[in-house]
């Protein structure tokens, strides 16, 4: 089936998480953190996903941003920081954090393809206004849809069903993307087209779902999906 919808995970995939710690630890003043930015950027992406799966089955929902700040104190904590001023800074740039180079240009060539786009995301709707806004990718984007409509966090397959009911098309004709490998694996798994971002050349995961396509960042988005 031809695609129909080009739909983008947005933490790590359109947005550069790490961006946040990076940027903090350049700033004046933050001598000890510049030497420990990657491990507590680490930490707190994978703490804070872990605990995106861990309320997702036992049913005890909460927001992104709410996990995000959870993660995040695992993580200082975990490097042995206690610096309040650090912290609330970290979660300020997590607002505005950058989006990779070839975002808007790929997602313009995807307009001008006449494919729909939208971002599908664990992030709360304010979270992600404020990082398209940040961003400046609003008028290449049709919607931004946020799991806080269902209320619980991916891979659960009804977050990916608000894709097929709002651009009311097929699985198949959704080319999902995301850096994430297990989002990628289950969105396959849902029967979406998928496409997992393996920038960091990591191993796939090994989970019962395969994405269709590898690619190594988003510049031929566009011509994989006119394929
Ligand atoms: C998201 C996370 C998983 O944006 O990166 O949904």
């Amino acid at each position: 089936m031809p695609i129909k919808a080009c739909v983008f995970d947005a933490y790590g995939t359109l947005f550069d998480v790490a961006a946040a710690a990076r940027e903090a630890a350049a700033e004046p003043g933050r001598e000890q953190f510049a030497s420990l930015w990657p491990k507590v950027a680490n930490d707190w992406r994978l703490k804070q996903l872990q605990y995106t799966w861990l309320r997702a089955i036992t049913d005890a929902h909460t927001d992104f941003w709410k996990v995000t700040q959870d993660g995040l104190d695992w993580a200082l904590e975990a490097s042995g920081l206690s610096d309040p001023e650090l912290r609330e800074r970290l979660l300020q740039l997590y607002w505005e954090l950058s989006a990779y180079p070839e975002v808007p240009p790929m997602l313009k060539t995807l307009k001008d393809q006449g494919l729909a786009t939208a971002i599908l995301s664990n992030g709360s709707p304010d979270m992600l206004t404020g990082a398209v806004e940040s961003a400046g990718i609003g008028d290449v984007l049709d919607d931004v849809l946020s799991v806080e409509s269902v209320g619980i966090f991916k891979p659960d397959h009804t977050v990916y069903e608000l894709v097929t009911q709002r651009f009311e098309c097929a699985r198949d004709e959704v080319l999902f993307v995301s850096s994430n490998g297990w989002d990628a694996a289950g969105a396959a798994g849902f029967g979406f087209t998928t496409v997992w971002v393996n920038r960091a050349g990591e191993p796939i995961d090994r989970l019962p779902w395969t994405p269709h396509h590898v690619l190594t960042d988003l510049t031929s988005i566009p011509d994989l999906a006119r394929a």
